[in-house]
């Protein structure tokens, strides 16, 4: 199995995607936050890149049906009902409500993604089942890093390392050069990832504001097995694997 990383979407070609599952990582927050929303029960994420896009497929949920959840500049967006903390998507909070969902980085990497033959949304939440349903489709991977504002993030190489770290125990898999990049640094910084990641851009961001909490969260490992599908360009609901 090829397993090709990519640090941002931008490089990425769509003819390239076609006949490979896309793997999409934001890790701080929004693909946490998709995940835990798909571990706790909702019925299923609408991913959408603008805000007035979000408002106008809300008008077709009935109140009460829906959520408005994501942020800009890492806050709640006036008007919305969560911000991307994923200590807000709770079981109480989300479980079979439609969550119609926009960050900044994230959710444009999940469209730009949309080309490929499957799409899964992975974060350190998540590696082991993302791997079984990697495992289990067995085609060639394209790993796409959110990123912040189209520049490389540590946090998602982190991530994809832990998923290239997996796969190649178990399977004959073919690395690029930055995918064995990510491998090697999360085989050596596994047991202190906030350790390494500590001065870098969107982290340090993250703690000014105070969100402290949602970074323990986003770095735990394998704490919602639930992998995110994304079908048909619109909606993500949650496969759990047995
Ligand atoms: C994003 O998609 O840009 C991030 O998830 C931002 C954030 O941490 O809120």
């Amino acid at each position: 199995m090829k397993v090709d990383l990519f640090a941002t979407p931008s490089g990425i070609q769509e003819a390239f995607l076609k006949e490979r599952t896309a793997v999409v990582i934001d890790v701080l927050r929004a693909t946490s936050t998709i995940t835990t929303a798909l571990y706790n029960g909702c019925s299923k994420v609408i991913p959408v890149v603008d805000i007035e896009e979000a408002l106008s497929i809300a008008k077709n949920y009935d109140p009460g049906t829906f959520l408005l959840g994501g942020e800009r500049f890492a806050q709640k967006i006036e008007g919305f009902h969560l911000s991307n903390s994923p200590r807000e998507y709770t079981r109480d909070a989300v479980e079979g409500k439609t969550i119609i969902f926009t960050t900044t980085n994230g959710t444009k990497a999940i469209r730009k993604a949309s080309e490929a033959r499957d799409i899964v949304i992975a974060s350190f939440l998540n590696v082991t089942r993302v791997c079984d349903y990697i495992k289990e489709k067995g085609q060639d991977l394209a790993i796409i890093c959110a990123g912040t504002d189209g520049r490389f993030s540590l946090e998602d190489i982190l991530a994809a390392g832990a998923i290239a770290s997996q796969l190649k125990n178990e399977l004959d898999v073919k690395l690029d050069d930055l995918g064995l990049a990510g491998c090697f640094m999360y085989e050596k910084n596994r047991d202190n990832l906030a350790g390494i990641l500590r001065n870098t851009l969107h982290y340090s961001r993250l703690v000014g504001l105070g969100f402290d909490k949602d970074i323990e969260v986003c770095l735990s490992l394998d704490t919602s097995p639930v992998v995110p599908v994304y079908r048909d360009g619109v909606n993500l609901t949650g496969v759990h694997l047995l």
